[in-house]
This record gives C-alpha cells, sequence and structure tokens, in this order.
C-alpha cells in the first residue's frame, strides 16, 4: 500500500513538474478600481475589427475574455489559433493624452509585465495608467494613458487596474 502510494505520488511529481513549468500560465484581465462601479469587475476580450486586428473591450463574465500571458516581456493571448496574438499598445504620439490599445495577430508591445498583482505597461516616456471609456463598439475599451495627462477625462472613461485573474 505505502509502495503504491509513492510510485502514485511519483507519478503525479514527473508529470506536474515539467510540464507545468514549460506551459505558460494564462490569465484573464479584470478591472477593479473604477469610480463608476459598471466600470469594474470586467473582462478583456478580444472585439475582432478586420484580419488579424482586433480591439481590447470588456465585458461582465469570462465566456469571451482573453486568455492572455507573458512571454517575456510581451503579452500574448491565446484566441485557439495556430499563431499567436499579442496586446499593442497603439498611438504613441506624445501630443494624445492617450492611446489606443488592441490585440493584434502576430504582434505584441514589449514591456507588459505584473507588478503588485496589477498588469502593468512600462513605456520610455511613462505609463499613465489603463483607461476604460465606454466607445465606438458600444462596449467598455481599453486606452492607456500618458504619464504626462493631466485634465479632465470624459464622463464615460474611468482609471481602471488590471487584475490578473489565473
Ligand atoms: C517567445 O519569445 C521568444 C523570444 O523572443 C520567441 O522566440 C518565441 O517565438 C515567443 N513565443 C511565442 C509563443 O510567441
Amino acid at each position: 500500500m505505502k509502495f503504491l502510494a509513492s510510485i502514485a505520488l511519483l507519478a503525479a511529481t514527473v508529470s506536474a513538474g515539467p510540464l507545468a513549468s514549460r506551459a505558460p500560465k494564462q490569465f484573464t484581465l479584470k478591472t477593479s478600481g473604477a469610480k463608476n462601479d459598471a466600470h469594474n469587475d470586467l473582462y478583456l476580450y478580444s472585439y475582432h475589427t478586420g484580419a488579424g486586428l482586433s480591439d481590447a473591450v470588456f465585458s461582465d463574465g469570462t465566456a469571451n475574455s482573453a486568455h492572455v500571458y507573458l512571454n517575456g516581456t510581451e503579452a500574448l493571448v491565446d484566441l485557439g489559433n495556430t499563431f499567436s496574438w499579442g496586446i499593442v499598445a497603439g498611438g504613441d504620439n506624445s501630443y494624445s493624452s492617450w492611446d489606443s490599445v488592441e490585440i493584434n495577430a502576430g504582434a505584441s508591445s514589449k514591456g507588459f509585465s505584473i507588478k503588485d498583482g496589477n498588469f502593468i505597461w512600462t513605456r520610455a516616456d511613462g505609463f499613465g495608467g489603463w483607461l476604460v471609456c465606454d466607445w465606438v463598439h458600444n462596449a467598455p475599451q481599453l486606452f492607456y494613458l500618458h504619464k504626462s495627462f493631466e485634465g479632465d477625462l470624459p464622463s464615460s472613461c474611468d482609471k481602471v487596474d488590471l487584475k490578473p485573474e489565473y
């Protein structure tokens, strides 16, 4: 009995060990900390806008949520295709107050990480945090703020944290 138990334990250790460490840990991204409670507890999903292109949009519930994983500092998204998609922070126009975030095929911005339980981005001229606005897809959509932004946000927008949920 004792012998069988150790065999079972050994088998479990062997199968959980190398596989678990090699497979990237996937997570969904959930909004938190918005002033408008309608913008809290929403999950990121990929809203298709064209071949290989989508916008980063939110819905309640995890049914369609994007499964994100980090490869170095790239944030890749498993949409069930043979190729990978990634989170792309667009624009990069320092005269803008905020810019778009997309989920595109075969691309990802670099500089993503998880710090103190938050999914963040770092960029040379500063990351001012995540923004969620009710936008053109008639759904809350993800943007990022430039560090230099001071002023009022449109009333449909909220600053949010993005919490990885495993
Ligand atoms: C992860 O990054 C490495 C090094 O940049 C790259 O070779 C590899 O293809 C990436 N993996 C995926 C799934 O994109």
